[in-house]
């Protein structure tokens, strides 16, 4: 799609249909919806006296274009109370516009945000207009593999007197935005059989073509000689060989020392031995939702030229039970020589994650930030409402928060606690990678902080949030990609620390 400013009225504007926006109302008072009012005879108002139309967030009103205008159709958008609207109204009301009937019929579309007209909220409409209309057609068929809208393009409509290159550069970041949060989305979605960790590098490998980022990918072997006793464990079971991939992006000077992001890439999770139940287990194809997000964040980073040097560590691996798979009871020693006694097989997670963390300290991070689908625990702290937090850092944590705001990507910070780091400790081994059903979300983090090397790091955890079971504004059911918007946001507003 392509999204950019225009310089020109409503009236003149050529798209096939125009949109306009208001907060509640119950009687018209701006311009350019008196300007729509009056050449329409009324129209409008015929509409709000009705009460068909009060400009309630998600309210649409729908004419045809009347002489004076060159669009074919107007749509009046509602926005809802004007004192609480903020730039996530702005990304739902797109969400929902970006699959109207009167939208998805026009080839071109241009909005005129009027007094709402900021860089913040542009780049807002530009995700919500994206992440709305995306559907995920690769598995389908015939007809149902196409695309049912037929918007080509999206403008926004500038007065005279504003200068577009802000507003240009915001269309831009709102579209590299969300074009790496529907990668997150295609990648989270797509099959297994589809993802296994070699065909995963050889889609890594293909993403990356045209940007400035460099790859290395370890294979079995290397994985052996660097003794990543936790991602052997797991990958022990499969018949698909696990890879460890490292991307490095260079936005800034060498001395700069590198902002180190690490996904969790298990491609399937079955639990291994410890077998999760049948009901809602194709969903852990998604379990590598951790590293897409991290690999479309660099991705992002290097579209986005931002002044900073960043590397993603992505383990990837299948939890698959079977003859050669790690048992409950065996016990795994790690990269950085712990021992860990398995108790469950099923927290695989930290395991793979634990390794790749201890590899972080090679590049002298200023800083180490993990993501991953770690604990189902997480759906009975915070349901789908946001993603739990944890680290060691003010600084790291309060930044979090802030993108977390910026970006209605919620974060909530949990505590970590001696008693929890007891929980954690092991009677035959060093560590357990279970210790039970208590703070299952926070046990898990006070595993990994066993592999944290002497830097300020963090830990979110995007388990069920990482799937919309219903369908939001912006937000189709099923994958949801979170954790992108959080990211970018974070990283394009990074300080040194
Ligand atoms: N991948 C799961 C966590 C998960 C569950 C993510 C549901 C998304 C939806 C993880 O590997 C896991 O199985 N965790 C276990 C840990 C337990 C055995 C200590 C869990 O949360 O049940
Ligand atoms: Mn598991
Ligand atoms: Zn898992």
């Amino acid at each position: 799609m392509k999204c950019d400013v225009v310089s020109s009225k409503p009236q003149t504007n050529r798209a096939d249909t125009i949109v306009l926006f208001t907060s509640s109302l119950s009687k018209i008072q701006e311009k350019p919806l008196k300007d729509l009012d009056a050449a329409s005879r009324g129209a409008l108002s015929i509409l709000v006296q009705s009460k068909e139309f009060s400009g309630k967030e998600g309210e649409f009103a729908q004419i045809v274009a009347p002489s004076g205008y060159a669009a074919r159709r107007i749509i009046v958008a509602g926005l809802g109370e004007s004192r609480k609207i903020t730039a996530d109204t702005i990304r739902r009301t797109f969400g929902l516009l970006s699959r109207n009937k009167g939208i998805t019929s026009s080839t071109s579309v241009a909005c005129s945000l009027g007094n709402h007209c900021t860089t913040d909220n542009i780049q807002a409409a530009v995700e919500g207009f994206l992440l709305g209309g995306h559907k995920i057609l690769t598995w389908r068929s015939g007809e149902g593999a196409k695309n049912s809208s037929k918007t080509e393009r999206l403008s926004f409509l500038l007065d005279g007197n504003r200068s577009p290159k802000k507003f240009a550069q915001a269309v831009g970041v709102g579209q590299i935005t969300a074009e790496g949060q529907i990668l997150v989305r295609e990648l989270a979605a797509t099959p297994s059989n589809d993802l296994t960790p070699r065909i995963y590098v050889d889609r890594i490998t293909q993403l990356i073509k045209g940007h400035k980022i460099r790859m290395k990918v370890l294979d079995e072997i290397q994985i052996a000689q660097e003794k990543m006793g936790g991602l052997i464990g797991v990958a022990k079971g499969s018949v698909e060989p696990p890879r460890f991939v490292i991307l490095e992006y260079n936005g800034a000077a060498a001395s700069q020392k590198p902002i180190v992001l690490v996904g969790k890439g298990v491609t399937f999770d079955t639990g291994g031995i410890s077998l999760k139940q049948a009901a809602d287990m194709h969903e852990m194809k998604a379990d590598m939702t951790g590293s897409a997000v991290v690999i479309a964040t660099i991705i992002a980073a290097s579209r986005l030229k931002l002044p900073l040097n960043i590397v993603t560590l992505t383990p990837l691996t299948e939890n698959m039970p079977s003859g050669t798979a790690t048992k409950p009871g065996d016990v795994l020693t790690m990269r950085n020589g712990m021992t860990v006694e398995i108790i469950n097989t099923d927290a695989e997670g930290r395991l793979v994650l634990a390794d790749a963390l201890d590899y972080a300290s090679k590049f002298k991070p200023q800083v180490v930030i993990d993501i991953a689908t770690l604990t189902g625990a997480a759906l009975f702290i915070l349901g789908y409402a946001g993603a739990p937090v944890l680290g060691n850092n003010r600084q790291v944590m309060n930044r979090l928060r802030s993108a977390a705001d910026a970006t209605s990507e919620r974060v909530w910070e949990l505590p970590i606690w001696d008693d929890h780091r007891d929980q954690m400790k092991g009677s035959i081994a060093d560590l357990v990678n279970s210790g039970g059903r208590a703070a299952g979300t926070i046990a898990a983090t006070a595993f990994l902080e066993n592999f944290v090397g002497d830097w300020p790091w963090a830990h979110v955890d995007i388990a069920y949030v990482d799937m919309e079971p219903k369908g939001r504004p912006y937000v189709p059911k099923g994958n949801t990609g979170i954790g992108l918007r959080l990211f970018v946001q974070m990283l394009r507003d990074w300080k040194k620390l």
